[in-house]
Parts: structure tokens; sequence; C-alpha cells
């Protein structure tokens, strides 16, 4: 039985401890905000926060988050209300296609709580990780600028 925090509640699973993170929130938690797509760490879509920092929740197995604090996108905010970067990443209209944009957004929020006017590189560094087939980067950049602002 595994242990951890789940959007600010304690939770409890029985699932293997080796079963990818993702799975466990998709299939058991049934939270299906945060998206598979490359299943091997390197597209970004499966980002979730960990103890506050942007992780690869493909690749990390259950039991890596024991006693730990899992943020997804439907815990960004309290229930019923956006995030100031969802609120920003609107008003850009960031997406497009939308399926990466879970996994953006998380990485962004990320980024903002560690440094709160960060530099063209400094988001560069930080959401090289996260890619979109749609080519979203200039307007995710505009959104993360308008909050930093
Ligand atoms: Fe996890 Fe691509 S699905 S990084």
């Amino acid at each position: 039985m595994i242990s951890f925090e789940l959007n600010g509640e304690t939770v409890s699973t029985n699932v293997a401890e080796d079963t990818p993170l993702l799975w466990v929130i998709r299939d058991h938690f049934k939270l299906k905000g945060s998206k598979f797509g490359c299943g091997m760490g390197l597209c970004g879509a499966c980002t979730m926060h960990v103890d506050g920092e942007a992780v690869r929740t493909c690749i990390l197995p259950l039991n890596a988050v024991a006693n730990r604090k899992v943020t997804t996108i439907e815990g960004l905010s309290p229930a019923s209300t956006l995030h100031k970067v969802q609120k920003a990443w609107i008003e850009h209209n960031v997406p497009q296609c939308g399926y990466c944009q879970s996994g953006q957004i998380m990485s962004a929020t990320a980024l903002l709580k560690t440094n709160i006017n960060p530099s063209d590189s400094d988001i560069d560094r930080a959401m090289q990780g996260n890619i979109c087939r749609c080519g979203t980067y200039p307007r995710i950049k505009k959104a993360i600028k308008a909050v930093a602002k």
C-alpha cells in the first residue's frame, strides 16, 4: 500500500508499486488531464508536480511518490477556479489541438513558482522538454511572460 498526497488529499492505493504514476492517476484516480505522449520521458505531456517540481510521470514509478505531494492539472487551483497561468493561456489563445497543454502548464507553473520573472532563456530551458506538435511555443512564451509581468 502506497500513500501520498494527491491535490491536497491523502490517498492510498494497492496498485503495483512499479506502475508509472501517470497510469495510477489516470486509471485508478480517474484524473485524465495528464496525457500519455511518448511513455519515455521525452515529450512532457504527462508532466505533474511532485513536491512542487515538474516531473515526467510516465517514467516515475508509484513508489517514488510515497508520502510526497503530487499535484495534477486538476489540482492546480481550487475547484471551479483557474490558476493565473491557465487564465493567461486562455487570454493568449495558446492551445491549438490542446493535447500537450496540461503538461505545458504544469512546467510553466513550476518555473514561475521559483522564478517570478524568467528571461527568454530561462523559459526555453524550463520548457524545452515539453514538445508541441502544433508549434504553440511563441504563444506559450507570451503567456508565461504575461504572468511574470
Ligand atoms: Fe511522459 Fe512523454 S508521455 S514524457
